[in-house]
């Protein structure tokens, strides 16, 4: 009789993210805004939101360019070339074209071919579920190694001419490697989605007869998405640690969906965790939808914050609706 297979985890092996270089802070958005005769104000969207700047991707760049640079310093973090990675997938909401997938472009720019590349639309909850979906394969043994991607260019998709959603937004994307391992790694996901609320968070526009039919633009109930977000997040966080048999206790790092200071810090209160375990990036990033977890993991990874064992709590919450958690030990 054969000894059972040792079991398989996955873990993150190398970081890695991008921003397009036009930073826009609130006081040059408050300008733009103005000349189109929308009013706002920096102290407004500070106080409101914690958001000071975002990043705006250039005509012409698209979210697998965005992806391609991140994967790059995903790819050399982790010591790997991109010919070694047997899986691609993207998250994103703001895909280069109706089809083919994102994944597959950023393949091809990556130089490889041959192994699966799609993408995965969960809004900002993308990254939460391309990583848990790309852990599942790994552990049953449909691939070894994945580059587990969230890359938007929201700018694309705002109307800027509503000052309630234009302000919040920026562009940008993260990756991480993921691997095969003896040991975890990825302790345990939770993922959910309710779509009872579409209509709370959609782009409802799409393409049929050669023309764009209905709204293409951003629209979001605020109030309505950020009353659910604060209770879906401490939920899946004390559902994704009982399934680890972890406490919050055990949380080096949390980082939750970059979307609204306040929703974060509430969060942090209703975990009873210390408010210094909480990355924030969306101060300087804005909310960059399915990149905005990726990017946070990869700028605490590299400013010394987050180091090789640590306990990491991801979240992520977004249009579905939908939500989730990754607890990992890095
Ligand atoms: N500048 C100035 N005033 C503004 C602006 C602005 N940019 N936007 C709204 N206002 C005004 C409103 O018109 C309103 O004025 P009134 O009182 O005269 O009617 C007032 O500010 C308050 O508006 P509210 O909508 O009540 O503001 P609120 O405190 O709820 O903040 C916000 C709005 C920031 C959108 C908040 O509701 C929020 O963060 N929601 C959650 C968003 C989120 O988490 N999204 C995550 C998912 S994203 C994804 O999946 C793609």
């Amino acid at each position: 009789m054969n000894a059972p297979a040792a079991p398989r985890y996955t873990r993150i092996s190398g970081t890695g993210s991008h921003l397009p270089p036009r930073r826009v802070g609130n006081d040059e958005l408050v300008r733009l805004l103005a000349a189109r005769g929308v009013e706002t104000s920096d102290a407004w969207i500070t106080e409101r939101t914690g958001i000071r700047a975002r990043h705006f991707a250039a005509d012409g760049v698209n979210a697998s360019d965005l992806a391609l640079h991140a994967c790059r310093h995903a790819l050399e973090a982790a010591g790997r070339r991109a010919d070694e990675i047997d899986l691609i997938v993207v998250a994103t909401s703001t895909p280069d074209m109706v089809f083919p997938a994102t994944a597959s472009i950023l393949q091809a720019k990556l130089g490889v071919h041959g192994c699966p590349a799609f993408d995965l639309q969960a809004v900002c909850s993308g990254f939460v579920y391309a990583l848990t979906v790309a852990d599942a394969m790994i552990r049953t043994g449909g691939a070894t190694r994945a580059l587990v991607v969230g890359a938007e260019v929201f700018s694309r998709i705002l109307d800027f001419d509503d000052r309630t959603t234009c302000v919040l937004f920026g562009d940008g994307a993260g990756a991480v490697v993921l691997e095969a391992s003896d040991a975890p790694g990825i302790l345990a996901t939770d993922l959910h989605a309710d779509g009872r609320h579409v209509g709370i968070l959609c782009v409802p526009g799409t393409v049929g007869g050669g023309k764009v039919l209905g709204d293409p633009l951003l629209r979001m109930d605020g109030q309505a998405v950020f009353k659910l977000a604060v209770g879906v997040l401490e939920e899946t966080a004390r559902t994704v640690l009982a399934k680890a048999a972890r406490s919050e206790a055990d949380v080096d790092w949390l980082i939750p969906h970059q979307a609204n200071i306040r929703i974060m810090h509430s969060t942090v209160r209703k975990l009873r965790l210390p408010p210094e375990r909480l990355v924030v990036t969306v101060d300087e990033h804005g909310n960059t939808s399915a990149a905005s977890v990726p990017l946070a993991l990869d700028t605490a990874v590299r400013d010394g914050r987050i180091r090789r064992g640590d306990t990491v709590l991801l979240e992520g919450v977004g249009g579905g609706f939908t939500w989730g958690s990754v607890l990992l030990d890095l």
